[in-house]
Parts: structure tokens; C-alpha cells; sequence
């Protein structure tokens, strides 16, 4: 049973191919989940993700059901496992939002339903998929190939899922991180690994001239809420504000996942800006959840 946890769960021609499906619009997808049911598990909270999953999972036939983790109690009223298999008596797929990646995982293995990652500690790999598809749009490309993506910030699951898809499509990613918060060296040789060309600074001088595109996330993301303190401090200078962007160039565009905070890790006037594409990146993320769980339905039926 194929899954949607990582990026890289997908090969390239794979994640090509859900690329294609995203293109299409949600009548042509068909009703794949026509009187299925889909479980939309979270243990954190989301504007974006819940809502472009549950429309997505009504676009393509099926009924959403939205489950706080305290009414199930993941791991703590049954295991995760139990969790899974539970729902997969009544659903067609589980996507979930977790603290830790590696519940996602031990739900997947029990193979009781196709299991897709809403965000965990390690990535977010719809929000990946919603990026790379407002990049071709907005550079008016195909592939990547020659294109320079560049994340200033800290390196977390976003920037994990997107050098992973940028990797897919053939660009360059660059990561702009203080000491401490780039890119573990495991990281490094998995991205490279996989044929990434992955290119790390420490100063936003060094990294941003010749990006085709700027993004940033939080600085801190949820469960880092005990750390505010620290990261501010060690953030200090790396604020996405017009002077930084402008080292970019004019053609340059800036992205967020969001939620936003306006004068941390960008400032209101790039934000809100003329480089900004955020509102069409967060409408991507529709079409990302619906590909993503049309695929499902290909792979696994032909499986
Ligand atoms: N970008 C993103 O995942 O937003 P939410 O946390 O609101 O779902
Ligand atoms: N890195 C952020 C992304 C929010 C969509 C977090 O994990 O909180």
C-alpha cells in the first residue's frame, strides 16, 4: 500500500505525475471517493490544511470527518496502530497533523488504510507539493531545472519537504540558517543523495543574489513554543524585509506556508507586497490535497 508521508516517498516520475493531477481541474478528477469516508486526524491546530483537505476530500466524492486527537488519544486511550485500524474499518484514507513523524510511520505500517501527512515535526509535504506548483505558475515553467529557490530561515519541516520537491523538479535549493538551526548533516547527504543541489549559507548577503525565489517560515514552529526566547535572539538579521529582498532582484518572488508573523521572520511590507504570491500559493493547496489523494486512489487500486 503506497502512502503520502515524505516527499521522496514518490519518485520523480511519480511525483511528476501528481504534479499532472494537480493541473486538472477537481471535475476532471472525477469522484474517486464517491460514499467514502476520509479521517482528518490533528494534534495541532490549521487553517489552511484542514480546510483545502476536507474541501478536497468533497471535490472528489468522499465525506471528511475532522478528529481531534483528544477524542481519539493517540497513544495514550489506544495505540496509534489501533488508531489506524480502527479507522480504517469506516474510511478510505487517514490524513493526519502529528507532533511526531514517527507516529505517521507506525500508522502507515499497519497497511489498514493509505495514510497522508498533514505536517509533523519532520515535514510537510502537501505544503511542498502547494509550493512547487505556485512556482511553475508564477515563473511560468515546467521543470525547475535552473531555477534558484531560496529559504532564509530556520531549516525545519517545510524547508525539508521543499528542498525534497524541488529536488524532484531539477532546481536549486538554497538554505540561508544561523548556526544551529541549518540543515543536519544527515539531511544533507539525504537531499544531496537524492540528486538535490543543495547550497547552505550562514548570511542573507551571501545566499539571496540570484534567487528566482524567497521563502520563509516561522521561526518558531509549533511544539518549539518553549524556545521563543532563544530563536528570536538567534534570528536576529534574518527578517525577510524589502532591503534583503531587493538583493534578490526585482523578478524574484517571495513565499510563506503561513501563518504569518509580520516583523519576525518577515516584514509586513514584503509580506503584503508586490513580490508576494502567498494568497495564490495557500489556494494551491487545494489542488495539492486533492492530487495527492487522487493519486492514492490510482496507485493503490492498481496495486
Ligand atoms: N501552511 C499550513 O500548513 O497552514 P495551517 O497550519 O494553517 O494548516
Ligand atoms: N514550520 C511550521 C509550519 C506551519 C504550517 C510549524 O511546523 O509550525
Amino acid at each position: 500500500m503506497r502512502h503520502y508521508l515524505d516527499v521522496d516517498d514518490l519518485t520523480s516520475e511519480e511525483f511528476r505525475a501528481v504534479i499532472s493531477l494537480a493541473d486538472k481541474s477537481a471535475s476532471d478528477l472525477g469522484r474517486p471517493y464517491d460514499g467514502l469516508g476520509v479521517a482528518c486526524v490533528f494534534e495541532k491546530p490549521s487553517a489552511r490544511t484542514r480546510n483545502s483537505t476536507e474541501m478536497a476530500v468533497v471535490q472528489l466524492g468522499g465525506h471528511p470527518v475532522y478528529i481531534i486527537d483528544a477524542e481519539v488519544g493517540i497513544d495514550s486511550r489506544e495505540s496509534a496502530e489501533d488508531v489506524a485500524r480502527t479507522l480504517g474499518c469506516y474510511h478510505a484514507s487517514l490524513c493526519a497533523r502529528v507532533f511526531d513523524h514517527s507516529m505517521l510511520e507506525r500508522m502507515a505500517a499497519t497497511d489498514a488504510l493509505p495514510v497522508v501527512n498533514l505536517l509533523s515535526d519532520f515535514s510537510h509535504p502537501l505544503q511542498a507539493l502547494a509550493d512547487v506548483l505556485t512556482i511553475r505558475a508564477e515563473l511560468g515553467v515546467d521543470s525547475l531545472e535552473g531555477k534558484v529557490i531560496t529559504y532564509v530561515g530556520d531549516a525545519n519541516n517545510v524547508t525539508r519537504s521543499l528542498a525534497q520537491a524541488v529536488g524532484h523538479l531539477g532546481g536549486t535549493m538554497r538554505v540561508v540558517a544561523p548556526s544551529g538551526y541549518q540543515f543536519s548533516e544527515i539531511d544533507i547527504e539525504q537531499l544531496r543523495g537524492g540528486g538535490l543541489t543543495l547550497e547552505l549559507f550562514d548570511r542573507p548577503a551571501d545566499g539571496l543574489p540570484g534567487s528566482d525565489v524567497v521563502y520563509t517560515d516561522t521561526w518558531i514552529s509549533m511544539g518549539d513554543e518553549g524556545e521563543r526566547e532563544e530563536r528570536l535572539r538567534a534570528f536576529e538579521g534574518f527578517m525577510v524585509d524589502q532591503a534583503m529582498l531587493s538583493t534578490a532582484g526585482s523578478g524574484a518572488i517571495f513565499l510563506h506556508c503561513l501563518p504569518a508573523h509580520r516583523g519576525e521572520e518577515v516584514s509586513a511590507e514584503v509580506l503584503d507586497g508586490p513580490q508576494s504570491r502567498i494568497w495564490s500559493q495557500a489556494a494551491n493547496r487545494l489542488d495539492a490535497v486533492r492530487a495527492v489523494l487522487a493519486w492514492l486512489t490510482i496507485v493503490n487500486s492498481a496495486s
